[in-house]
């Protein structure tokens, strides 16, 4: 889907956001989103913020999932995930805290894999993502599943990619600081949602959006899996949608 601008794009998934936990709302069930971070969700969490206020959008009914988080970091790391996703929305939404669900960065090493294990169970227990919110990294990532992850993997510690620390560096000021690993949730975590909705804008994300969308399904670009989901859109600027 290529639209004129990223307010656009973002304020369309606001809105498909926003009528599904009303009409899940309206059926007394859960709605179940997955999250993302970086700099492309913002512009929709801004937009949920707003319905919240302006439109009585009630998240009383809503639980999230976040994709990944750097590791090691303490929650209240200026990068951190938590601080981000608390500063973008929980802090302006009425959603139960024990509802939302982001990768902990403060865990030991040793109990790593327990934890990754029981949070995709966690996932499951809930009936599955409902809708997952996507942004894509240059080096065709998708949550932190970087090149070489396969489309059978869960929630993991990975290394992350040089490309993607390099473009980290802003966050943290020099590279000796960018963390070397994280926790993501894997590619068939994310397959898993019912419903994915992947934003991508700028001319910086051209040339891999159109290798996710109309290249070869392959690990060395893990975003290509999304091709084998039957409900995923992709919401493009003209800038990143200009090699397609
Ligand atoms: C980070 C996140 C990804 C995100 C990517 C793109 O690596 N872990 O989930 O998609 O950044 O960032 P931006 O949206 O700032 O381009």
């Amino acid at each position: 889907l290529k639209l004129p601008d990223p307010g656009v794009a973002s304020k369309r998934v606001a809105r498909e956001i926003g009528a599904l936990i009303r009409q899940r709302a309206s059926e007394n069930r859960n709605c179940v989103l997955g999250l993302a971070t970086g700099s492309t969700p913002i512009r929709v969490y801004r937009e949920l913020v707003r319905m919240h206020r302006e439109e009585g959008l009630s998240f009383h009914n809503v639980i999230t999932f976040n994709l990944d988080e750097y590791f090691p970091i303490k929650p209240n790391a200026a990068q951190s995930y938590v601080r981000f996703m608390n500063e973008q929305l929980f802090d302006h939404i009425d959603i139960v805290r024990t509802n939302v669900h982001i990768p902990n960065g403060t865990i030991e090493l040793e109990a790593v894999p327990g934890y990754c294990r029981d949070y995709d169970e966690l996932i499951a227990t809930t009936g599955g993502i409902d809708l997952q919110l996507l942004g894509i990294g240059r080096t065709g990532h998708i949550g932190f599943n970087e090149p070489g992850a396969t489309q059978d993997t869960r929630t993991r510690l990975v290394k992350l990619d040089n490309l993607t620390r390099l473009d980290a560096v802003k966050d943290f000021g020099g590279m000796d600081h960018v963390p070397l690993l994280a926790i993501t949730m894997g590619v068939d975590s994310i397959l898993q949602s019912h419903r994915i909705r992947l934003l991508a804008f700028g001319e910086h994300k051209a040339d891999i959006v159109q290798r996710a969308i109309e290249g070869t399904m392959t690990s060395a670009i893990p975003a290509s899996f999304l091709q084998s989901h039957r409900d995923v859109q992709y919401l493009l600027d003209d800038a990143a949608a200009e090699c397609l």
